[in-house]
């Protein structure tokens, strides 16, 4: 059986670890990854733990020579795992064009060679930021989207519409998995996040702090209206994410009802507020973190979990860690990196 599939921003943080469970479940990932947000080296991470190394392509998915190029050399591609894309909020919001441009036109030259070649399956890296403020939650796959909040959220609702509508006129299988808050890193600390610059996201920030390269963590906001007062998201880790991943993949190999777009939340199904992973990530690792509680953060909402009933009936996916898994972890990477003890 051939089981190659392409896998686009695969040396990312998310890619980085559905080629690890993509290889240990007996796939032959090719990767396709500009660098432009991550290092080489990741590549020997993913060779550490399982004894492979991927084909590797430093190509940009805009340049669609090179794009056909991979599709040339890899004629029998079962199908694509897209993650390739700009993905920090408040950058979308200084440079719109430049998301717009390399978020959609990656997808459309992707999209453009698979149908030329009969490839039909393909995963989409879509996020929960699609349902904007929430009216009810737990949100499902029914919850409206609502008009995105920044370019970059813009570019995942748009990411999907082109996918849904290519899929009404051709035998395009997708999957739009929507992303909660992806945390921690492999196991192993052989690959994690690497944030470049400051991190804007609240798990890096925190182990970065605890390293020593920030003072003190900001919390953004004690006066929402959740049990503590601090925001509440549903954090789910990042090998559990990946899991989601290849289960996907064998979803649109073997069930014969699905339908030619299947949405799938991806998450825990819980929330935790800003407050609790401080202390859980205090607790699992008996650091000490500075904080100090600062005014909200401009886009934040105060609440946001998923309800991941569809999942888990009609895929046959669930999460596995909880948090405290999730902030060991990240934890035993940053010290990694930074060469703690
Ligand atoms: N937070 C802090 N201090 C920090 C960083 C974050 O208090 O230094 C808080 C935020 O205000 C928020 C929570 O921690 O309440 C989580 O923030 P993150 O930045 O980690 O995650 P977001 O939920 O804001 O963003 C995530 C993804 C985005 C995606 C968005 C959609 O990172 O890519 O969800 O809701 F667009």
């Amino acid at each position: 059986m051939n089981k190659k599939i392409l896998v686009t921003g695969g040396l990312g943080y998310i890619g980085s670890h559905t080629v690890v469970e993509l290889i240990e479940s007996g796939y032959d990932p090719v990767i396709v990854d500009n660098l432009s947000n991550t290092r080489p080296e990741v590549l020997d991470g993913i060779e550490k733990i399982t004894g492979k190394r991927p084909v590797f392509y430093d190509f940009d998915l805009l340049n669609k020579n090179h794009v056909k190029q991979i599709f040339d050399e890899h004629p029998t591609l079962e199908g694509i795992i897209h993650f390739a894309a700009h993905k920090y909020v408040g950058e979308s919001v200084e440079k719109p064009l430049m998301y717009y441009e390399n978020n959609l036109m990656s997808l459309i030259n992707l999209l453009n060679e698979m149908l030329n070649r009969d490839i039909r399956r393909f995963i989409f890296s879509s996020s929960c930021t699609v349902y904007g403020l929430p009216d009810e939650l737990p949100v499902t796959e029914q919850t409206p989207v609502k008009p995105a909040m920044s370019p970059y959220g813009n570019t995942k609702q748009i990411g999907e519409e082109i996918l849904t509508d290519t899929a009404k006129v051709s035998d395009l299988e997708v999957i739009l998995l929507r992303y909660f808050n992806p945390i921690g890193a492999h196991p192993s600390a052989e690959i994690g996040e690497l944030p470049v610059g400051v991190p804007q996201n609240l798990v890096p920030f925190i182990t970065q702090t605890a390293a020593g390269l920030h003072p003190e963590l900001r919390i953004f906001g004690d006066d929402y209206d959740t049990p503590d007062g601090t925001a509440i998201r549903d954090y789910i880790h990042v090998v559990d994410l990946a899991n989601a991943h290849v289960r996907a993949l064998e979803f649109l190999e073997t069930e014969k009802n699905k339908n030619q777009v299947e949405i799938f939340n991806v998450g825990t199904g819980k929330g935790n507020s800003v407050m609790e992973i401080v202390n859980t990530f205090m607790e699992v690792t008996g650091v000490k973190l500075p904080y100090r509680i600062v005014g909200r953060r401009a886009g934040d909402v105060p609440a946001i979990w998923a309800d991941t009933t569809r999942a888990e009936t009609v895929m046959g996916w669930k999460a596995k860690r909880n948090i405290a898994d999730a902030l060991r972890d990240a934890w035993r990477w940053e010290k990694k990196i930074r060469h703690i003890q």
